[in-house]
């Protein structure tokens, strides 16, 4: 039963995507377990971008099995965009990709819940995704949500539609102003939708499990990053669900000793995009100069990624919450014309020093980072093979980020492109 899970091991964006879809070419099935359209996974090979919300990065790879399980938030218009999009790439979607019939559909009210939630917070709005997220999880947990085997059934998708478009409605019109939604013009438009997302819903829980009875390869794909985690992240700068390895288990139904491997996926640096504390940020001409050469724009929203230096503080924390058996470090190779390099082992706070991520707001507010200064290496590394080619200052900085984490790297990323990865441990690539 060799099963991977695959986590962002910072606030998101770590290089999920590419590292999945490598992986995903020993793997028979890839399962997505949350989160829903606000992730974008980023894949490139042949000279082509791909870029990935909902399905998992596997369905890149012919011939692979994909999951979307119970976990995840489905916006069935955003999901059909998606097929469109793998379809127009002459890749197939039929009897490859299957969607749980437990997982929750995001609706167009919980889109405008989401931007109109936002708006009122004003100054201390989350920076969320507006892709209705939050709103689809809190239905979800108000027990009130809309599941797919709900939407597959005439009858009951109406009745539900009714009574959450009533209420939401109310809230539209009275609190915000806003024209009331249609009820007929939203049964008429989602029953088409529908129709066509009808032969992907299936009880994948039955289809994940046999599959690791059988002994195939299951590959775990998470969206998000631990710091963005709802109980172990920023919070209330979150998403609304658990992008952690135990995530895994309610996000597709799986026993929690199935998983046999964690890799944490991390960047050479940190970005995070939204609000929220960030203690190694720099705005300054290095976190431009990071944006700049790293490419550090949101791959869903558009938006410029905040920047920083290495936190060797929250990658422990994500270890240790995730169980990380192994490290994916990627983005290297935008490190290398610089001079030096930090990485922050400590905060300080009120004249004390903090060697754990700390969890009260108000301290994370307020800490300074403590760094130690690595010197750069200044050579192009992204066309490198073998770790023996890197250059020494590289390989330094590689051994002092797995000294501070406690985690060995596995996968070194120099680039965007699937060739530009050097693997250490040979045994990722069999799942155990
Ligand atoms: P994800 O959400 O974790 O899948 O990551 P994104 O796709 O949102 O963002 C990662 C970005 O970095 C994408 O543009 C990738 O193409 C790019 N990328 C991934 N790995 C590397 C790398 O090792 N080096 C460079 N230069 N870019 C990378
Ligand atoms: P991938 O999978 C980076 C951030 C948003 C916001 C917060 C809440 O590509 O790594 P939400 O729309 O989820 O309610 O927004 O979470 N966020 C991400 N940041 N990468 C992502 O996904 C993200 N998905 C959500 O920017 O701060
Ligand atoms: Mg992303």
């Amino acid at each position: 039963m060799p099963c991977l899970v695959i986590v962002g091991a910072q606030w998101g964006d770590e290089g999920k995507g590419k590292i999945v879809h490598l992986l995903s070419q020993y793997a028979d099935f890839i399962c997505r377990f949350q989160g829903g359209n606000n992730a974008g996974h980023t894949v490139v090979f042949d000279g082509n971008v791909y870029v990935l919300h909902l399905v998992p990065s596997g369905i890149l790879q012919p011939h692979k099995k994909c999951i979307i399980g119970n976990g995840v938030v489905v916006d069935p218009e955003a999901l059909l965009t998606e097929l469109n999009f793998v379809k127009s790439k002459n890749m197939t979607t039929r009897n490859r990709l299957y969607i749980s019939d437990l997982s929750h559909i995001t609706l167009p009210y919980h889109r405008l819940m989401d931007s109109l939630g936002e708006e009122t917070l004003g100054k201390q709005k989350i920076g969320t995704t507006k892709r209705g997220i939050g709103p689809t999880y809190s239905d979800k947990v108000a027990r009130r949500g809309i599941r797919m085997s709900d939407f597959m059934d005439k009858e009951t998708f109406y009745k539900l539609l009714k009574d959450n478009l009533k209420r939401n409605n109310d809230v539209l019109v009275n609190v915000y102003k806003q024209k009331k939604l249609s009820l007929e013009v939203l049964y008429r438009d989602y029953m088409k939708i529908a129709a066509k997302i009808r032969p992907y819903v299936t009880d994948t829980t039955v289809m994940v499990n046999k599959a690791l009875d059988e002994g195939k390869n299951v590959l775990i794909e998470s969206a998000q990053g631990t710091m963005l985690d709802l109980d172990f992240g920023t919070y209330p700068y979150v998403t609304s669900s658990n992008p952690i390895s135990g995530g895994a288990c309610t996000g597709l139904g799986i026993p929690p000793h199935r998983i046999e491997q964690v890799l944490g996926i991390c960047k050479a640096y940190t970005t995070r995009v939204g609000e929220g504390p960030f203690p190694t940020e720099l705005k300054d001409v290095t976190g431009d100069y990071l944006r700049k050469k790293g490419g550090e724009y949101g791959a869903t929203t558009g938006r410029p990624r905040r920047c920083g230096w290495f936190d060797a503080l929250v990658v422990r924390h994500a270890s240790r919450i995730n169980g990380f058996t192994g490290l994916a470090l990627t983005k290297l190779d935008v490190l290398d014309d610089l001079d030096i390099i930090k990485i922050c082992t400590g905060y300080k706070y009120k004249g004390k020093i903090l060697k754990e991520f700390p969890h009260n707001r108000r301290m994370l507010e307020e800490v300074q980072p403590i760094y130690k200064q690595m010197p750069g290496w200044k050579t192009n590394t992204s066309h490198l093979k073998k770790y023996s080619d890197l250059p020494l200052n590289a390989k330094c900085y590689m051994h002092e980020l797995e000294k501070l984490v406690g985690v060995k790297i596995a996968i070194l990323s120099l680039g965007k492109d699937k060739y530009e990865t050097i693997v250490l441990d040979k045994n990722i690539t069999k799942f155990k």
